[in-house]
């Protein structure tokens, strides 16, 4: 859509001639149309909101100066006259978070194991609510004063998309909670879901009307639930069922069974196969018998999932990164499919490393047409596992050849066999590239792995000079979870890059001043909405939290979760930049400041080293820096007496776990170490402490018994 700065200015709706206006509103259409399905009914919009608003007023533009070319199948009459974008965003007041999955009996062992141990309780004393995973869409509902006033998906889990409207056409969701005495601010959560037998006769009115197939339940209840006219929500057979909360101004229950009952008692429907299970032994068998009922249930499950029974429990357990310690999905073993493999390609990731991935002859897989899978790398083709293990007792994978495919989840799907009987002669090896396929040509090298020996993944060495690399990591730049600027999505970053207008990620915000120049609202689909768009999106992030502007940079090994850890242990880019410096020059302080902050470890210091290290690196963060305003990482909100205090935990404890005190403590804003240094202000001493105790002794560091350091915290 964007790639005809040639054809550059669009010419005004005031000078179109009419025959030229007749061509624009078909080719506006059918673009409209095209896009209408990627966001509604596939879920998986190509274009941004501003983008398509853009297309959208010009269209309307065009058929208010030529009423005469409205007819009645124009987008303007489908979705009313309403040229603004498709749904109000709503920021959730408690984040609505994804879970962790366990596949084997193993992953649910140690799953009870960790919260057996974190609550220093025998595992047979935790109760699990056990219910079905629903293949739905998660939604909250709101109510104040009992009456239901916001309905809002997922979204990202911070921010999700206002279907209010469309959610009061749902019988299961009442518009006032029944019963007495309901807390004041209520936020159900749950999943909306289409019966297959809905699905099914869905599907069948859509073929007889000519209009689009949805591919499954989930899919046809996303598309029928964001519709913008609620009357077409109305008439697809949507269901709820209530299993999770959000904001409750009271908690009317105290444990996850009773809020369940809770909800029942408000006026909504939840899991009727629930059930309350009292061992491991139990969940296993809960497992078992739903997935022998998932192919008779009429609607759609991916899974089951635990959660511990007792909220305040829960609470004491927390959440890691985006996931609660406290609940877990069973997923049901993954679904598989045979085809053939056609091709194999190599793609380049941020850091160069290379994914061949296998295009296949397109297959369906538990609902889902899959075309591509990830073959991971070199030796997983030859049959040779990431240990050296043989894999399909060593088959190797070919072009042409025909193979199992497996879809588990979300998890990108893959090639776990290879039909040897079904071989065709001319059945190609696939030689691994010898060179980069960027233009640079450079030499591949086997990737390091953490303890320094040859990986089996093979990357470009040609760092930052590699297009590609450059390319991934101003999509990274740019991405959600790193300085997210709306309105520009992947496509017109690769544009800008293209056209050399954005190189490196100081460029975005000096876009602006240099638009005189650019003229980027003559580039073809973006007109002038969506640039003024575009720069309001970039001005707004120029302020931007440390946490994200140390993930937005794309070190190697550091996500999300290590950038938070980075940001919290320094406080301020000052203070991380000055370290990354003196890492680099292998200052033993620096090395030994960095080690002794929670979950970093060598690796990552390693590889925050190896950035500052390099010269073409230290000047993409300084321009950058010259750009944006880096706020220091957030003060702990509690006023409690131990925040900004840096503890380490030693010997046994026992009125806790040393997680769950790691944990209170990182609560409470303090930094929980693994290792003592002259920094350190409180060490936590159990009985049988050794050498921790020592080197507190040694750098005069207070030493706490565990009921002082209660005490201290006010517990
Ligand atoms: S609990 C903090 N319970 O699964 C987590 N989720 O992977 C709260 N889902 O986004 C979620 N059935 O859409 C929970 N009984 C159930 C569920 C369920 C389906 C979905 C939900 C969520 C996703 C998490």
């Amino acid at each position: 859509m964007m790639a005809t700065k040639a054809k550059k200015a669009r010419v005004d709706v005031a000078s179109l001639t009419k025959a030229q206006a007749r061509v624009e509103l078909t080719r506006l259409a059918l673009e409209l149309e095209a896009n209408d399905k990627r966001y509604y009914q596939e879920d998986a919009p190509s274009i941004t909101d501003a983008e398509y608003d853009a297309l959208r007023q010009r269209y309307n533009a065009i058929e208010k100066r030529f009423p005469e070319f409205v007819a009645s199948d124009s987008p303007s009459q489908k979705v009313g006259a309403a040229p603004s974008g498709r749904f109000k965003k709503v920021r959730h007041s408690v984040p609505m978070l994804s879970l962790d999955n366990a596949f084997a009996e193993a992953d649910v062992i140690d799953f009870v194991g960790r919260i057996a141990r974190f609550l220093k309780l025998p595992d047979d004393r935790i109760d699990f609510s056990a219910e079905p995973k629903i293949d739905g869409l998660s939604m909250s509902l709101r109510y104040e004063g009992g009456e239901l006033v916001t309905a809002a998906t997922r979204g990202d889990g911070a921010e999700g998309e206002d279907v209010t409207a469309n959610i009061r056409t749902l019988e299961d969701v009442p518009q006032r909670l029944k019963g007495r005495n309901v807390p004041d601010i209520c936020e159900v959560r749950g999943e909306v879901y289409m019966t297959k037998k809905a699905f099914l006769a869905l599907n069948e009115r859509q073929k007889a009307a000519g209009d689009t197939i949805f591919a499954n339940p989930r899919n046809s209840a996303a598309g029928s639930l964001r519709q913008k006219d609620p009357t077409i929500t109305a008439s697809r057979p949507l269901g709820f069922f209530a299993y999770a909360w959000g904001q409750m101004s009271a908690m009317p229950e105290d444990t996850q069974s009773g809020m369940i009952h809770w909800f029942e008692r408000c006026g909504f429907k939840t899991n009727p196969l629930t059930k309350l299970c009292h061992s491991i032994e139990e969940l296993i068998a809960f497992h078992r018998t739903i997935e022998e009922q998932r192919a008779e249930l009429d609607y759609d499950i991916d899974g089951v999932v635990y959660k511990v029974d007792r909220i305040d429990w829960q609470d004491r357990l927390g959440f890691v990164s985006r996931t609660p310690r406290w609940a877990i999905a069973h997923k049901f073993p993954a679904e598989r499919a045979t085809t053939v493999l056609r091709d194999i390609e190599i793609q380049v990731g941020r850091t160069g490393s290379f994914t061949p991935v296998g295009k296949l002859e397109p297959v369906g897989v538990g609902g889902v047409i899959v075309q591509n899978v990830t073959l991971h790398n070199e030796d997983y083709i030859k049959g040779i596992g990431n240990k050296g293990e043989v894999l399909r007792e060593g088959r190797d994978i070919r072009i042409g050849d025909t193979v199992v495919t497996q879809r588990a989840g979300d998890v990108i799907p893959q090639v776990v066999d290879v039909v040897i009987a079904k071989r065709p002669k001319d059945a190609k090896e696939f030689h691994f590239p010898k060179k980069c396929p960027c233009p640079l040509h450079t030499d591949v090298v086997r990737e390091e792995t953490a303890t320094g020996e040859e990986g089996s993944r093979a990357r470009c060495s040609g760092e930052f000079a590699c297009p590609f690399q450059k390319i991934e990591h101003l999509k990274l730049f740019v991405s959600r979870r790193a300085f997210d600027i709306d309105g520009l999505g992947e496509k017109q970053l690769q544009y800008f890059f293209d056209e050399g207008w954005v190189k490196e990620p100081a460029d975005i915000f000096t876009l602006p001043k240099r638009n005189a120049k650019l003229k980027l609202e003559e580039i073809e689909g973006y007109g002038e909405t969506s640039v003024r768009n575009l720069f309001a999106a970039i001005e707004d992030r120029r302020r931007i939290a440390l946490e994200r502007f140390i993930y937005a940079l794309g070190m190697r090994h550091v996500g999300e979760t290590t950038a938070l850890a980075l940001a919290r242990g320094y406080g301020s880019w000052q203070a991380f930049h000055d370290a990354g410096i003196k890492l680099a020059r292998d200052d033993e302080e620096a090395i030994a400041e960095m080690d002794a902050l929670d979950q970093i470890g060598d690796t990552v210091i390693k590889s925050v080293a190896a950035y500052f290290g390099e010269s073409h690196n230290r000047g993409i963060v300084e321009r950058l820096t010259r750009e944006v305003e880096i706020l220091d990482a957030e003060k702990p909100k509690s006023n409690s007496k131990v925040a900004g205090k840096t503890v380490v935990f030693t010997g046994s404890l026992e009125k806790m776990t040393r997680d769950e005190a790691k944990a209170t403590a990182e609560r409470l804003g303090a930094k929980a170490a693994g290792s003592v240094s002259k920094k350190t202000d409180y060490v936590v001493a159990g009985p049988g402490a050794g050498s921790k105790l020592a080197e507190a002794k040694k750098h005069g560091v207070t030493v706490l018994t565990e009921d002082e350091w209660l005490v201290l915290i006010g517990e």
